[in-house]
């Protein structure tokens, strides 16, 4: 029987604790599973390059025997006919994700007719997680061990966070 062989795309700007609990479900669902970084071209720019980016989901994917790190620049669709794969696998938060999620599943099985996409309600404890959130946390010098792998926390901290404290700025008084 061929492999089953499923991909969690995303940017991963960066790879959250919330991303490894799909990437798990999902590797125990599939033979194999390609965590693909990718191009979000809705997004001006990424705080981690592709590079660091991939290093970092295979850090944190490392003890994950069937998961796989890749990157890729062109369509999800023909990376997913070229590695053989038959399914996407994306963790859905909550119904604000669902309308932009839906519209790709679409758009990806246009592309590609045999891909379908499955979609893994997030862990209750990742609800309100997101890439965007922990750098939003870092970037003001928050405490973000909750919501990233240990192996990459200080990759992340060195990045995103602030210099010394300055005085507290406050908006003026009108
Ligand atoms: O983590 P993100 O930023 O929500 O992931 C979105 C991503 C990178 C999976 C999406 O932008 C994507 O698939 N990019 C590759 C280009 C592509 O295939 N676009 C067509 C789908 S609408």
């Amino acid at each position: 029987m061929p492999k089953r062989i499923a991909i969690c795309p995303g940017s991963f700007d960066p790879i959250t604790k919330g991303h490894l609990d799909i990437i798990r479900r999902a590797a125990g669902l599939f033979d194999e599973v390609v965590v693909l970084i990718m191009v979000n071209y809705t997004k001006a720019a990424t705080a981690f390059t592709a590079e660091e980016r991939v290093d970092m989901a295979r850090r944190v994917t490392r003890g994950i025997p069937n998961v796989r790190v890749d990157f890729y620049a062109g369509l999800l669709a023909d990376y997913a006919r070229e590695a053989g794969a038959c399914t996407l696998v994306k963790g859905l938060r909550a119904v604000t994700d669902f309308e932009y999620e839906f519209q790709m599943a679409l758009t990806n099985k246009k592309l590609y007719p045999k891909l379908e996409t499955l979609f893994l309600t997030t862990d209750i404890q990742h609800m309100y997680l997101s890439s965007s959130v922990v750098r939003q946390v870092a970037s003001f010098g928050g405490d973000i061990s909750e919501f990233v792998c240990p192996e990459v926390l200080q990759d992340i901290v060195a990045r995103l966070a602030p210099g010394p404290p300055g005085p507290v700025r406050r908006e003026p008084q009108t």
